[in-house]
């Protein structure tokens, strides 16, 4: 026996979903991993009717969503760039914040030899390795299960110019260098009350918490990214839209030069780069 239609279910779930704020595009994709099927068929079959299974699963997964869980951790995928990633919660869910990095590496560099550092998911790295195929990138994560995860979405997206490895910062990369390095630390306070609040609560504090009000781990990858970095070699490196000054700061005290704060879409300030300095030995 058949109950609602696809659209009916979908208007209800993004009613239930009040503490979102995006409710109706969380309903359209739990509904979507239920079906099986990607988002054109939502608009292409909205009067088909769910069998009372499908409907009962859909209950499931959104009352899992109203407790405030994720959706990517509930259908265990996120998008993020022209990538699928698979997600865990051994580290952080890609976020469309990051892709600003991706828009300003495409628009400004064609990098040879990437390293990206706390790869989580791998995102970053796999879509610059996509995006380059003739480059070499390697990627690190300290955490082993995330190790493991990226070169799952390593072979999902079928990216082979990549070496994902387990590593503390710099301590296990190849001694070479790089033209590019990229990161997207953990950069937050422990004490920020954002911590208690949205999908951050399900995350791991590894991938999120920092010392020294969330500018340790950002200290630490500045201080030692001129001696794996080319002579026009450039670091980059996400941060919280109030840490600009402070992560310049860092920056010019660890040799950088041409050092610029970029914003994402929202008009927020997000990354930081610098280049290696032609007086640096
Ligand atoms: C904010 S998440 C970013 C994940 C991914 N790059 C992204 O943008 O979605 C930070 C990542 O850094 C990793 N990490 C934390 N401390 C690290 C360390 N000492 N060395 C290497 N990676 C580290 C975490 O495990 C986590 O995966």
């Amino acid at each position: 026996m058949s109950v609602f239609s696809l659209r009916e279910v979908v208007t209800y779930g993004a009613s239930q979903l009040t503490e979102s704020d995006s409710a109706k595009l969380d309903a359209e994709l739990l509904l979507l991993h239920v079906l099986k099927q990607t988002r054109t068929f939502l608009f292409t079959h909205s009067d088909t009717e769910l069998s009372q299974e499908q409907y009962l699963q859909f209950t499931q997964l959104l009352e899992r969503r109203k407790q405030g869980e994720p959706v990517a951790y509930i259908i265990g995928q996120t998008g993020f760039w022209d990538l699928t990633i698979k997600v865990s919660p051994a580290t952080l869910i890609p976020r469309g914040d990051t892709e600003s990095l991706m828009d300003y590496i495409v628009e400004h560099f064609n990098p040879k030899n990437v390293l990206d550092l706390g790869t989580g998911t791998g995102a970053l790295a796999l879509a610059t390795a996509k995006e380059y195929p003739q480059a070499s990138v390697v990627a690190v994560d300290v955490i082993e299960e995330a190790v493991a995860l990226a070169k799952e979405n390593a072979k999902l997206n079928k990216v082979t110019n990549v070496e994902i490895l387990q590593s503390d910062w710099f301590a296990l990369v190849p001694k070479r260098r790089f033209d590019l390095i990229v990161s997207n630390p953990p950069y937050i306070d422990a004490n920020d009350h954002h911590l208690g609040e949205g999908d951050v609560r399900y995350e791991p504090k590894s991938a999120l918490v920092a010392e020294r009000h969330g500018l340790a781990d950002i200290e630490k990858i500045c201080n030692q990214a001129l001696s794996f970095l080319t002579e026009d070699g450039c670091l980059m490196v996400e941060h919280g839209y109030d840490q600009g000054p402070h992560v310049r700061a860092i920056f010019s005290q660890s040799g950088f030069s041409n050092i610029e704060t970029h914003q994402d879409l929202a008009g927020r300030d997000r990354f930081t780069l610098g280049y290696y300095p032609f007086s640096f030995v």
